[in-house]
């Protein structure tokens, strides 16, 4: 497994698994219990998920000690909106059956997420929290931030896959030491990113799947990538990814792919 430092210190596995989308109950029991049976030791998920208290069972039935795994949760916009991310907070602890979190991340740039902020601060500082970011962040979200934060975020959690690089956000990022993770890293739930025929090629080139090879992109472009899968094999086959390398050529053949298109809202127009 590759990690990334993170500004502050913490390393983060670079491949996690996402469970957007993840039906809490027995489906978020297993996904998170077979990735750790298959070594993965970074889990990602949401408040707003609403599988906190599964991805918890999941933990708890891999028999993998809570120190041995990463794990990020993240601050939902209602809660920003209502002032109470100490409430939420505390409530996504006991959902998790935790007493802190690895990585605690503001979900989207709601009003009030230079206050939420402020309080993730002292979240950090109270020992709580490992390492404290954003997530749907763009520049002028980090901008505005800068002006009142004590600290800058560690990590920027955003969309990005061949059809939606996001490179120029991802530099910006970088130019800050901010990490950067990305989200639907396979086109997301639906999509037909998997079907591209410069994709398939590659896949075939490297004796891979086109899965393995969009994730392999991000190792080789240093993002923090967390792919959600439901299905035992794909969890398993989404991590053999650390035995081959991308060429440069074919990393530029990659990046050729974007399209600027979008399959997540963009966080300068979300209505949630
Ligand atoms: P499933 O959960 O049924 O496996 P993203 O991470 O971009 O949001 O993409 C997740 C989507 O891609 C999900 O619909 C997931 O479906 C599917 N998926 C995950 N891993 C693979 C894979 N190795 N091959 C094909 N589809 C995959």
């Amino acid at each position: 497994m590759n990690y990334v430092q993170l500004n502050g210190g913490v390393k983060i596995p670079q491949l996690g698994l996402g469970v957007f989308q993840t039906p809490d109950g027995e489906q978020t029991v297993n996904a998170v219990k077979w990735a750790l049976e298959a070594r993965y030791r970074h889990i990602d998920t949401a408040k707003i998920y609403g599988n906190e208290r599964s991805v918890g069972d999941g933990i708890k039935a891999s028999g993998i000690a809570r120190g041995d795994i990463f794990l990020t949760t993240k601050l939902w916009n209602a809660d920003i909106r209502a002032g109470r991310t100490r409430e939420a907070f505390e409530e996504s602890l006991r959902a998790l059956q935790t007493d802190y979190v690895d990585l605690y991340l503001i979900h989207w740039p709601a009003d009030g997420f230079c206050e939420a902020w402020s309080v993730m601060e002292e979240l950090f500082k109270e020992g709580k929290i490992r390492a404290i970011g954003v997530s749907n962040f763009h520049k002028s979200h980090l901008e505005r931030l800068e002006k009142t934060a004590k600290q800058m975020p560690t990590v920027n959690q955003i969309e990005s896959h061949p059809y939606f690089s996001n490179q120029p956000l991802i530099d910006y990022c970088f130019s800050w030491d901010i990490a950067v993770e990305v989200w639907s890293p396979l086109g997301g739930t639906g999509g037909n990113l998997l079907q591209d025929k410069t994709l398939v090629s590659l896949a075939e080139k490297y004796n891979k799947t086109p899965a393995q090879i969009v994730l392999r992109w991000d190792i080789q472009r240093n993002v923090v990538v967390i792919p959600k899968s439901t299905h035992r094999e794909r969890i398993i086959s989404n991590k053999a990814i650390f035995d081959f390398e991308l060429s440069e050529a074919d990393m530029a053949a990659i990046n050729a792919l974007n399209r600027n298109q979008r399959v997540g809202s963009d966080p300068d127009h979300f209505d949630f």
